[in-house]
């Protein structure tokens, strides 16, 4: 009798919502999905059991699989979400648990846009002086600090749930995308910014932010993903649900008895 397998699902971005919807329809799988609990309207899953907050580093994840019986693990969170990324592979190695990294591609620069290319939100910041009075920052709320000590300068800064100080000087826009385009360069053009600064995050939700950039001619300062941990990594939801379902195949297939 084929076995239900419990599949964690870290998730948070619109693709592990997907994967979540696609992996829900597979026979005799069961879902926890697991949010990190900050955005005020996540995409929560309709299928499946939800679970919110953080699971007390690399211990509590280990934990956490043990307990709820995981026999699966699905990494689809942001690609920028460095410390839970390395906290599900160590975990699941630990256990013994199968895991999937989920993690789209970044955008890549085409022959019209001007973009520079820095190494961090440090570097980010230090090439802006010189470079316009009047930035968009468009990198959340969490890496902000980098970037406070700049008084000369006026920062447009857009995010979903207010920011803890050290702020940086200007005006912060509460806003969840998607945006469109025109949108984009209404925003830009009403405060007059000159340069923006984003973080290379991939995928068609924010994307809308890059062509209007390009469109008005105006330079975008961008920061790069983090490191990824070892281990199988995927770039969309096909290739996830195909890894699933190989899984469940392995784990489902009748066992030789070795005395044959
Ligand atoms: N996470 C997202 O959905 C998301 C979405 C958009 C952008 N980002 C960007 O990613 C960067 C870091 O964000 P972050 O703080 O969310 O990630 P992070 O730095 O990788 O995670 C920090 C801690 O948050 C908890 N956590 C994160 N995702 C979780 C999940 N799905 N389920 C349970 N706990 C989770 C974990 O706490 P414990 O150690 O206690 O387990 C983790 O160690 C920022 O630049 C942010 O703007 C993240």
């Amino acid at each position: 009798m084929p076995m239900t397998q419990r599949i964690l699902i870290l998730g948070g971005t619109g693709d592990a919502a997907k994967v979540i919807d696609r992996v829900a329809t597979l026979p005799k799988v069961e879902l926890i999905a697991s949010l990190a609990g900050r955005t005020p309207k996540p995409n929560i899953p309709t299928v499946g059991r939800v679970r919110r907050g953080g699971f007390g580093g690399v211990a509590g994840l280990a934990q956490f699989l043990q307990t709820e019986k995981i026999d699966l693990v699905i990494d689809a969170t942001h690609p920028f979400a460095a410390q839970i990324s390395h906290n599900a592979a160590v975990a699941a190695t630990q256990q013994g648990i199968p895991r999937l990294l989920l993690n789209r591609l970044g955008w890549q620069r085409r022959s019209d846009d001007c973009w520079i290319d820095v190494a961090d939100q440090a570097a980010a910041a230090a090439v802006l002086p010189g470079l316009a009075d009047r930035i968009f920052l468009t990198i959340g709320r969490q890496e902000l600090k980098a970037f406070a000590h700049l008084d000369q300068l006026w920062f447009l800064m857009r995010m979903i749930t207010p920011p803890d100080p050290p702020i940086p000087p200007g005006k912060v826009l509460l806003q969840q995308g998607p945006f469109s385009v025109e949108d984009e360069k209404a925003l830009m053009q009403k405060y007059r910014v000159g340069a923006i600064v984003s973080k290379n995050s991939g995928g068609n939700a924010t994307y809308a932010k890059i062509i209007a950039a390009r469109e008005l001619g105006l330079p975008v300062v961008m920061i790069p993903r983090p490191a990824l941990p070892v281990g199988e990594v995927v770039h969309d939801v096909d290739a996830v649900v195909a890894w699933v379902e190989r899984q469940l195949e392995s784990r489902q297939a009748p066992r030789r008895d070795a005395s044959v």
